[in-house]
């Protein structure tokens, strides 16, 4: 599948969609937005696809914002059309009933953080840099970022980083809970394929079941979100995979899950 923005590749199991225009440190303009959302039809459809890495092309950023060139002669309504795709397209990322893993080499600021923060792990290169320095440029997180932040480091900590704009790095990131992981920029890719390969080892749709009651769980109170636990639990138990995983524990072999 060819792009101009965006590179998609498929290593066994594994996708690998990389925001590929490293001059401009792989900023977010509508033409990327609309191409992810492309790559995301493929990566719903497509059976053989059991986890995605999600990275920036060029070494020096996973993607530093939203198009600011893009953005700066914008009026009310295409500021809010703006916000609307970009929330649209990480809204796509985040309910994807596949699990995603951002890969982030550099710059994560504003709609990079914002992207980061909708994937479902966050594996950070001890260069990696986060913020959302919407504030400075006179406008609001535009892309999730005045939701997901607080969400995943709390409201204090988000309020301050939003406020000061500040740069927050790869050790602090992971000292907020804002990443999982802090590796050494060389081993970046290879640790997030590392991860993917041993999520794409367990059984598809049991992980499809745990992202959806996960994700649909939190925006419910907790009698509601554990009747979903007990629905997708239930569930399982109606596919192959269930059988073999625990056939195979039983009799003491290797799995082999079909995804079905
Ligand atoms: N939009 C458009 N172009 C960008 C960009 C962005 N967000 N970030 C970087 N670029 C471009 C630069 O303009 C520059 O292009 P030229 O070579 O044509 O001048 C190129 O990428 C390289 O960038 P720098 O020369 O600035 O590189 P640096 O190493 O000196 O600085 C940086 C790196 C600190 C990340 C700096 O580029 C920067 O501050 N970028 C903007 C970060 C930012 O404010 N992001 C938030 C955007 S708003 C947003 O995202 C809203 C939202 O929530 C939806």
């Amino acid at each position: 599948m060819e792009f101009k923005n965006v590179l998609f590749e498929k290593e066994g199991k594994i996708a690998i969609v990389t925001i590929n225009r490293p001059k401009a440190l792989n900023a977010l303009n509508t033409e990327t937005l609309k191409e992810l959302n492309c790559v995301l039809d493929v990566l719903e459809q497509d059976d053989d696809i059991y986890a995605v890495i999600l990275t920036g092309a060029g070494g020096k950023a996973f993607i530093a914002g939203a198009d600011i060139t893009e953005m700066k002669d914008f009026n009310t309504i295409e500021g809010r059309k703006f916000s609307v795709l970009g929330n649209k397209v990480f809204r796509r990322f985040e309910t994807l009933e596949k699990p995603v893993i951002a890969a982030i080499p550099g710059f994560a600021l504003g709609g990079g953080c914002e992207l980061s923060m909708a994937c479902d792990i966050r594996i950070a290169s001890e260069k990696a840099k986060f913020g959302q320095p919407e504030v400075g440029l006179g406008i609001t997180p535009g892309f999730g970022g005045t939701q997901r932040l607080a969400r995943l480091v709390g409201d204090g900590r988000a309020k301050e980083i939003i406020y000061t704009s500040r740069i927050v790095k790869a050790d602090e990131a992971y000292s907020i809970g804002l990443v999982n992981k802090v590796v050494a920029p060389e081993n970046l890719m290879d640790e997030a394929k590392k991860m993917a390969n041993l999520i794409a080892s367990q059984a598809p749709i049991a992980i499809k079941f745990s992202k959806i009651a996960i994700t649909r769980g939190k925006q419910c109170d907790i009698d509601t979100a554990l009747m979903y636990e007990a629905e997708v639990f239930g569930e399982c138990f109606s596919t192959e995979d269930q059988k073999e995983g625990m056939n195979a524990f039983v009799e003491k072999r290797d799995k082999n899950f079909k995804n079905k």
